[in-house]
């Protein structure tokens, strides 16, 4: 279970203090999606990168079971990321120079993997998004969908326990940022935490849970599953057809 607890962050600038974060508990279900929204400027990629050790708080505790990851001296909160922790980026990040296969291998080589067993778990990992028989395209051979799709395959190569994703739709289309959400519900199916930080309401309707950051607090958490927010139902009766209830529930049919 990932956990928050008191969770600070102000970084010192030359123009003065910033507080990115000023307090935030929560616990991250596994199994679950959980959307992290709020306007610019309200602190969820400071949150993202405390929760995955990229930074630690300036108060505060991020708990993964019962390790304190900002407590970790750097190399080990590294080698913790490496094992536990799964990133999808807006940009994709993939290298170019390296086929999919190779993009996909590349954390679990910087895990000490074996090269066998590493493109053997890179293959598999490819397969699961549906993208084997784009293994040896160069990303810029790939559309923008399979792009993204390669990079939820690297983030899911190592098995983590929890899959980070900053705005991992935000350079698709509606039809392919749909098709990454429901990848990233068939990770969180497999008992995995998602946390998806996103400025799509549509998107975030169908998360398990939500929630909204403010002026860097936690303004409100929702666990509701069916609604989808007023504008979410605009953005999609401008791509698609009309929408209905059926079509605002969440990810999973459960
Ligand atoms: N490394 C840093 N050093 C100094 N200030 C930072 C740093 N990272 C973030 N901040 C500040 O923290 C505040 C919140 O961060 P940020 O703007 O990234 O939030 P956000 O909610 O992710 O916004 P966006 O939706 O635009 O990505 C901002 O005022 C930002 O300038
Ligand atoms: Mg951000």
């Amino acid at each position: 279970m990932l956990r928050a607890s008191g969770l600070r962050k102000t970084y010192v600038t030359p123009a003065g203090d910033v507080h990115a974060l000023r307090s935030f508990d929560h616990a991250f279900e596994p199994g679950k999606v959980t959307a992290v929204l709020g306007p610019s400027g309200s602190g969820k990629s400071p949150l993202l990168n405390l929760l995955a050790g990229f930074d630690v708080p300036s108060a505060g505790e991020v708990w993964l079971g019962d390790v304190a990851i900002n407590r970790l001296p750097e190399r080990e909160r590294s080698g913790l990321r490496l094992r536990s922790f799964g990133f999808v980026f807006q940009s994709f990040n993939l290298v170019t120079v390296f086929s999919a296969l190779q993009n996909v291998a590349l954390p679990l080589g910087l895990a000490g993997v074996p090269r066998a067993e590493r493109d053997e778990r890179a293959r598999e990992t490819l397969e699961r998004v549906g993208l084997l028989h784009r293994a040896d395209h160069l990303p810029h051979k790939l559309s923008g969908g399979e792009r993204q799709r390669v990079a939820l395959a690297r983030a899911l190569a190592n098995d983590p326990a929890v899959v980070f994703a900053d705005e991992p739709t935000g350079s698709l289309d509606s039809a392919n940022g749909a098709l990454v959400l429901s990848a990233l519900e068939q990770v969180a199916l497999d008992g995995r935490t998602v946390v998806l930080v996103t400025h799509d309401v549509a998107l975030a309707g169908r998360a398990h849970s939500r929630l909204r950051l403010l002026d860097g607090r936690l303004d409100s958490v929702d666990h509701g599953g069916a609604t989808v927010p007023e504008a979410g139902l605009q953005d999609a009766a401008l791509t698609g057809p009309a929408p209905t209830a059926d079509r605002a529930v969440p990810l999973t049919s459960r």
